[in-house]
């Protein structure tokens, strides 16, 4: 049946007469199930141009949806035989996979919008109980660097709910752009919202692009984001960067930056690529500020996470700041990270007293992690094997592995190749969890997330190509009971069921890379990339673009 991700069983029952979905074919639903049978019932009346009504009162259907308390909320029980596919979830996340089990098992075609002439609807008779390894299942899409318009954002919600991922991690701040609406800020988004033109490429190759850059998200934009998300099972969580990653923040107000050290009104939205020196400054005014734009935040995104970034803050500009040394004497500090600790504690409580939580990239462990914050591991594994032996959560997200913006084979076709080579086996066998890590320690490791950074993916479809197929493996990896020795992993039966797969995604209209590589438009010819040598050490650092 070819399921990606791999259920935890599958019972097929090859003897048994396969259930057919007909123009007549009647949706029940228990109580509980009514959202869940809505969504399906949308997708799928869509795929089929069937009606799939209401089963009457009293009648069975021929798909019946209902919960079951003793499920986990996203475990799930799929079952098809010639009269019915039954499908019971622990929650209505728990439905909403098992409704996704149900489009594989109808083909390929259960992914498109509109039925095409002829289409056959059969799905084997089988048995499934599944449920998640990890409970955040993650992608993070960079939507600060190059800006993807709201359908898009949309979409790519649909290929995470599609592959079971439960978590889109939007960053949505940072020094080529801010993204998000902010009613007590305009200048956020009017000012910092765009930039007058891109590298195209990495600097070493010279490119621009002249044309000016940006959009925005408005929080009524974002609040449907959200709802979609949630209905699909996916939860948002937004990324607002601290202190570090923040030009075009202090390009809109520059009374947030090091306004003793650099003339921050001269400065504009960023139009390099790499890591912007102009960071926020640590006074009380800036902490109020980013008090304000968090109220709102909060008002947008009901997720228990709050993501403050805190990686990459270079601390240049607070050394030579007269305003910053005061600062550290005045709090007591010794030096400038734990200044950055200190505005990153600030946000920790403060988020928790709204009931959130913060969650950060590994550096917010430099000067000492907040109490209740969760790290984002992308330096490697270190940082989340410190933060998960110290007690606190961590999502693993190393950079030598699941970085989707790094290239997926050698070769002068791959387009502006990044980082090291990273295979779609390569994901296939990223473990998430570190052997070296006790049992205690290994519960904190709450999930794993792939990163896409945007700065060589000017548009969707370049996003298509390098989420793609590899966030299909990753899914695999974060879902599915698989061999924690990634060497033990059955590689060849991945790559057969993938060839089920590429269908379906070619249904959803993903313009994946194919194994074969780039289609002659998928490449990038003359744009100078940064690729890395060899293969990726276990903590090898990636210095700014
Ligand atoms: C990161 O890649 N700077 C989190």
């Amino acid at each position: 049946m070819d399921l990606i991700p791999a259920p935890l069983r599958v019972q097929p029952r090859p003897d048994a007469p396969p259930f057919v979905l007909h123009a007549g074919s009647r949706i029940a639903v228990a109580p509980g199930a009514e959202a869940a049978a809505r969504r399906l019932r949308a997708e799928l009346s869509a795929a089929t141009g069937f009606d799939l009504d209401p089963a009457p009162a009293g009648e069975d259907g021929d798909l019946r949806l209902a919960l079951d308390p003793e499920l986990g909320a996203e475990e799930y029980r799929l079952s098809a035989d010639a009269d019915a596919v039954r499908l019971t979830g622990g929650g209505p996340a728990g439905l909403a996979h098992a409704g996704q089990t149900l489009r594989q098992l109808l083909g390929p075609a259960a992914y498109r919008s509109a039925p095409l002439p002829g289409a056959d609807w059969t799905v084997p008779a089988v048995e499934v109980h599944d449920a998640p390894r990890f409970g955040w299942r993650g992608a993070m899409l960079d939507v600060a660097r190059h800006f993807m318009p709201k359908a898009g954002v949309l979409r790519f919600v649909d290929q995470l709910a599609a592959h079971k991922l439960n978590v889109l991690h939007l960053h949505l701040t940072d020094d080529q752009g801010w993204r998000i609406e902010v009613r007590r800020y305009p200048k956020l988004t009017e000012v910092g919202g765009w930039r007058e033109r891109s590298m195209v490429g990495f600097r070493a190759g010279g490119r621009r692009d002249d044309q000016p850059h940006g959009g925005y998200y408005t929080q009524d934009d974002l609040r449907e984001i959200v709802a979609y998300a949630a209905a699909r099972g996916v939860t948002v969580v937004p990324e607002i960067d601290l202190p570090g990653h923040n030009q075009a923040a202090v390009a809109a107000y520059p009374e947030l930056g090091n306004t003793d050290v650099v003339d921050t009104a001269a400065l504009g939205t960023w139009t390099d690529w790499g890591v912007s020196e102009n960071i926020l400054n640590a006074s009380e005014a800036t902490l109020r500020f980013y008090e304000h734009v968090l109220e709102e935040v909060l008002e947008v995104f009901p997720s228990t996470f709050v993501h403050l970034g805190g990686d990459e803050c270079p601390k240049e500009q607070w050394k030579r700041s007269d305003a910053a040394q005061a600062r550290i004497a005045e709090l007591g500090l010794k030096d400038e990270f734990e200044l950055q600790s200190h505005v990153i504690r600030h946000f920790d409580r403060w988020l928790a007293e709204r009931g959130r939580r913060l969650i950060g990239w590994d550096e917010i462990l430099e000067g000492g992690l907040a109490p209740g914050a969760a790290v984002s591991s992308w330096r490697g594994y270190e940082g989340g094997i410190a933060a998960a032996s110290a007690g606190h959560d961590v999502v693993m997200c190393p950079e030598q592995h699941v970085y989707l913006d790094h290239r997926q084979a050698d070769g002068p076709d791959e387009p502006v190749p990044v980082g090291w080579v990273r295979t779609l086996e390569d994901v296939y066998r990223f473990e998430p969890v570190p052997p070296q890590l006790d049992a205690a320690a290994a519960a904190h490791v709450i999930g794993t997330q792939a990163n896409i950074w945007t700065e060589f993916m000017p548009t969707g479809r370049e996003v298509d190509y390098k989420a793609f197929p590899r966030l299909a493996a990753f899914a695999e990896v974060a879902w599915s009971d698989l061999p924690r020795d990634p060497a033990a992993r059955d590689w060849a039966d991945f790559e057969r069921r993938m060839a089920a797969h590429y269908p379906r995604l070619d249904a959803l209209g993903i313009e994946y890379r194919r194994p074969e590589g780039p289609r002659p438009w998928q490449r990038r010819p003359g744009v100078v990339g940064r690729p890395l040598e060899g293969p990726p050490g276990p903590s090898a650092g990636v210095a700014a673009p």
